[in-house]
């Protein structure tokens, strides 16, 4: 089985870092193409910074990282640093990236790939804000068709909001181009919170990634603890929610989710619910279904998945 050619899309995150992490350490089932830095959690300057740093983290320098957009199509941007500190990297003590950015817009990289690419064989697996993909489908519109699948983190049914009480942080951010994704035609895979929140960080977790003794797994360790705070103090959960490596995981082994085929439509609209994602998981609507919404995970699979790629680096 040839290795899965995938897009990282990305706004590093601690969260998002792990998730570049398990996907570096696959390279028998993914082919990391490249990886797209937008604006979410920091500012893309950050953002970028971090997906740099990530990569030579895990000895990957050559890894081309490309920086898209910098803002969302129509709102002015809102950051997390409240939840992953200032830099976007809060935890461990890592080095200023010595790699350089990729040449050219992490957009105009997007459409060259699917373009170059033979037709349905690149994943995209945004991690962020979903501006860099909504400008890359409005820029070119031909590249939709091209693309196999996008398996993406965002939105929320059951666990509605994290950011507002209605909406979940990568959607709310852009939900003008979440609504040109939902739309655009491509096989979609939603990882919403309703399943992020079942893939937490405990304290037995958060050692075994220690343990590894590794510079990586230390790392990991150090980046958890910093995140889970503000979870744990918001849910009183037993650690931090692990949204972004969920996407990874999913390309690796599909068979630890289970969701549901359903219509998923994007509030746009309501200053009170922007970025809402309308889940239609009962089927009460005759609206066409266009995503797979996931619900649940098999965590111990996921977590014992995660721990034994991060030890490969
Ligand atoms: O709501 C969680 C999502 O928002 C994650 O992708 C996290 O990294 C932030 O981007
Ligand atoms: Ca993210």
């Amino acid at each position: 089985m040839p290795a899965r050619k995938i897009i990282i899309d990305t706004d590093p995150g601690q969260d998002d870092a792990v998730a570049i992490l398990l996907a570096l350490a696959s390279p028998e089932e993914i082919d990391l193409l490249g990886i797209t830095t937008v604006a979410g959690n920091v500012p893309l300057a950050l953002t970028s910074r971090n997906a740099r740093m990530v990569c030579e983290l895990a000895g990957r320098p050559d890894v081309a990282v490309y920086a898209g957009c910098d803002r969302p199509l129509r709102h002015r941007l809102v950051t997390a640093e409240h939840v992953h500190g200032k830099t976007g990297l809060d935890g461990p003590d890592l080095p200023e990236p010595q790699m350089p950015l990729a040449d050219g817009h992490a957009v105009d990289f997007i459409i060259d790939t699917l373009r170059r690419q033979p037709a349905g064989t690149v994943t995209l697996c945004p991690l962020g804000p979903l501006t860099n993909i909504a400008t890359a489908f409005e820029k070119a519109p031909d590249v939709a068709a091209r693309v196999q699948e996008i398996v993406l983190m965002g939105g929320a049914y059951f666990e509605v909001g994290n950011i507002t009480p209605a909406a979940e942080f990568n959607i709310y951010v852009d939900p003008e181009a979440a609504d040109i994704v939902m739309k655009s035609g491509c096989d979609i895979t939603i990882v919403p919170l309703d399943v992020t929140h079942k893939a937490l960080v405990t304290q037995s977790r958060n050692d075994a990634f220690r343990a590894l003794g590794s510079p990586v797994g230390i790392a990991v360790a150090q980046m958890t603890d910093f995140f889970e705070r503000f979870d744990k103090e918001k849910y009183g959960s037993a650690g931090a929610p692990l949204h972004d490596p969920c996407v990874t995981a999913f390309v690796l082994r599909p068979d630890l989710f289970s969701g549901r085929h359903i219509n998923v439509e994007i509030e746009t609209g309501s200053p009170l619910t922007r970025g809402m994602t309308v889940a239609d998981w009962w089927g009460v609507t005759d609206r066409s279904p266009n995503a797979t919404f996931l619900g649940d995970v098999e965590a111990d699979g996921l977590f014992a998945l995660l721990t034994e790629r991060l030890a490969r680096l």
